[in-house]
């Protein structure tokens, strides 16, 4: 039926909104499948890392299941940083019934929020046992979406507007195919 690709620094809110559009989905009928970054590297991604190649090649993964679930009627949310403008596009542009969803949030509050640890973590001296490189946002590239179908600003509302703003936006998405 439709597949939401979100993009978005780790801590943006992406998971939290995406879980919560889910419920408010399937309580109107729909069938929803939350296809999670962390989640997707603990199997079918297991054996990638987070530099470049291996982060589109993530994407291209879990965005070729989300396809495949589209395809039989299903609305797969796809919730992974994605932060490259050719792996996002790459999806866009196969197939129409792909929607690109950037969940906004400056990095100096999801650094505040730091809900995993990992900012902290990325901050530590390159010597330290628990330094994580080539984080994003810290170390690592983040890109702006050129032209997404949604913007979240998840700094100025709560979860529940984000995640209402999510489900409503791909019901009418749905109306309009
Ligand atoms: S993506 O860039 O390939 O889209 P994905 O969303 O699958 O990333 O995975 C990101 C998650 O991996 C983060 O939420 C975090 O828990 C973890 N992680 C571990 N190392 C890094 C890193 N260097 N950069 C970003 N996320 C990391």
């Amino acid at each position: 039926m439709l597949l939401i690709q979100l993009t978005g620094l780790s801590g943006a809110g992406k998971t939290t909104i995406a879980k919560m559009a889910k419920g408010s989905l399937e309580k109107l009928g729909y069938n929803v499948e939350l296809l999670d970054g962390d989640e997707y590297r603990k199997h079918l991604c297991k054996d990638l890392g987070f530099t470049r190649n291996d982060r589109i090649e993530n994407i291209r993964r879990m965005g070729t299941v989300g396809l495949l679930l589209a395809r039989h009627g299903i609305i797969s949310i796809m919730a992974a940083i994605n932060p490259y403008e050719e792996a996002r596009k790459a999806l866009k542009d196969s197939g129409a019934s792909v929607k690109t969803v950037f969940i906004d949030c400056p990095v100096d509050i999801a650094q505040k929020r730091d809900t995993k640890g990992l900012y902290r973590r990325a901050y530590l001296p390159e010597d330290h046992p628990e330094h994580l490189t080539h984080f994003t946002g810290v170390s690592d590239p983040f890109e702006i979406p050129v032209d997404p179908d949604l913007v979240i600003k998840t700094d100025r509302e709560s979860p529940e507007q984000s995640s209402e703003r999510l489900a409503d936006f791909i019901v009418k998405s749905i109306q309009k195919m």
